[in-house]
């Protein structure tokens, strides 16, 4: 089978995942034909594929993809075939502000995705790769890393000696984490398991919080930061945690507002947010520009993701499957 392509069927589920083919057309004018070699798993991958927000075509799957360039259209002046590129969350969104219309447009949701061996697409649909990065490594970046750096360093204007709360330890979560290191603040980490949590410590996180055994944790944030409470909040539980966020979170303090792994609605104590004049600010993924500022800075501090555990795309359900485990820390990779 030649240029080999997961689909998802319409009404998604683990049991409507086939193997296919798709063929890449030539480069048009501003396009480039790319060998994906490498994906990552996000939670917004794991929906689209188990059905809980289930295709209505058949779709390929997968948000993010790296791999090298094997040939470019007309015009193409920013990238040459050999090249190492990762894919952005939002083809059409280079910049600024995004439109309605860029919000359509997601691989693997919107439109077909990765988890394929060759894909032509317009080349302000990737950016290159960081230096010296494995093609697993790249494909760790278009989703999780980018959610992370642009709530830190771009939302959150993140500063030298701010402290940061990460929940949990997956892939946005352990980005922010390093992150929030490499720009000189304090990590708080909290995790449902102890095992876990030694990890995130080796990782550089300063206090360690197991949320399963600590329900008020958002006390205890506030007691390690002597009653002030952090600066920035990585809000990836959802309905179930963003209450403790808001107890965790200093007067003036920022709650990126990303995740929903506990439910998507919550009821807010509306009164903190006015009387601790919280910041929440709501974000999906981000746009080219900043994967490119991301890049340039995860080139200059050398910085390394964290992942868990490699499987082949033809193990894509397997991979899912070890997702929902919540056994891993970091990304799960897809070799392609
Ligand atoms: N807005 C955006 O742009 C954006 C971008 C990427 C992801 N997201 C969202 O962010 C969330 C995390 O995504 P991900 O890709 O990092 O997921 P992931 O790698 O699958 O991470 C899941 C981990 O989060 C932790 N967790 C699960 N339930 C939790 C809870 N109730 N409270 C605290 N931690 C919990 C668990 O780690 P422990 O066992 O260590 O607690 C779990 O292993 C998802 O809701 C996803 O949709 C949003």
């Amino acid at each position: 089978m030649t240029n080999k392509a997961i689909y998802v069927q319409p009404g998604g589920g683990f049991d409507r995942v086939t193997l296919g083919n798709s063929e890449p057309s030539p480069p048009k004018a501003g396009e480039i034909t790319v060998r994906i070699r490498a994906s990552s798993l996000n939670y917004h991958d794991y929906a689209v594929v188990s059905g809980m927000w289930a295709p209505t075509v058949p779709r390929i799957p997968m948000s993010d993809g790296a791999g090298e360039v094997l040939a470019v259209g007309e015009g193409v002046t920013e990238f040459a075939p050999g090249d190492h590129v990762v894919s952005t969350f939002f083809p059409t969104w280079l910049d600024g502000d995004a439109e309605v219309d860029d919000m359509s447009t997601v691989p693997g949701d919107g439109i077909d995705g990765y988890a394929r061996q060759q894909v032509t697409m317009p080349s302000t649909a990737f950016t290159r790769a960081p230096k010296g990065y494995n093609h697993a490594q790249a494909a760790t970046l278009t989703c999780a890393g980018l959610t992370a750096w642009r709530a830190l360093m771009v939302d959150g204007a993140l500063k030298r000696g701010e402290t940061v709360l990460v929940q949990g330890a997956g892939g946005v979560s352990v980005f922010a984490l390093q992150f929030a290191k490499m720009a000189g603040a304090t990590v708080i980490a909290t995790s449902s398991s102890d095992e876990k949590l030694a990890r995130l410590e080796a990782l550089g996180a300063d206090y360690l919080i197991n949320y399963r055994k600590d329900e008020n944790w958002g006390e205890s944030v506030r007691r390690l930061t002597a009653g002030r409470g952090v600066d920035h909040v990585i809000e990836v539980g959802g309905a179930s945690t963003l209450a403790q966020s808001m107890t965790a979170a200093r007067i003036g303090g920022h709650i990126a507002v990303i995740g929903i792994l506990s439910g998507v609605t919550a009821t807010l104590p509306l009164l903190s947010i006015l009387t601790r004049q919280l910041h929440l600010k709501g974000l999906v993924v981000g746009n080219r520009r900043w994967q490119m500022e991301m890049i340039r800075a995860i080139d200059a501090a050398g910085l390394q993701p964290v992942i868990d555990r490699h499987f082949p795309l033809e193990q894509i359900v397997d991979a899912f499957r070890y997702q929902e485990s919540k056994r891993h820390v970091g990304k799960i990779c897809l070799d392609i």
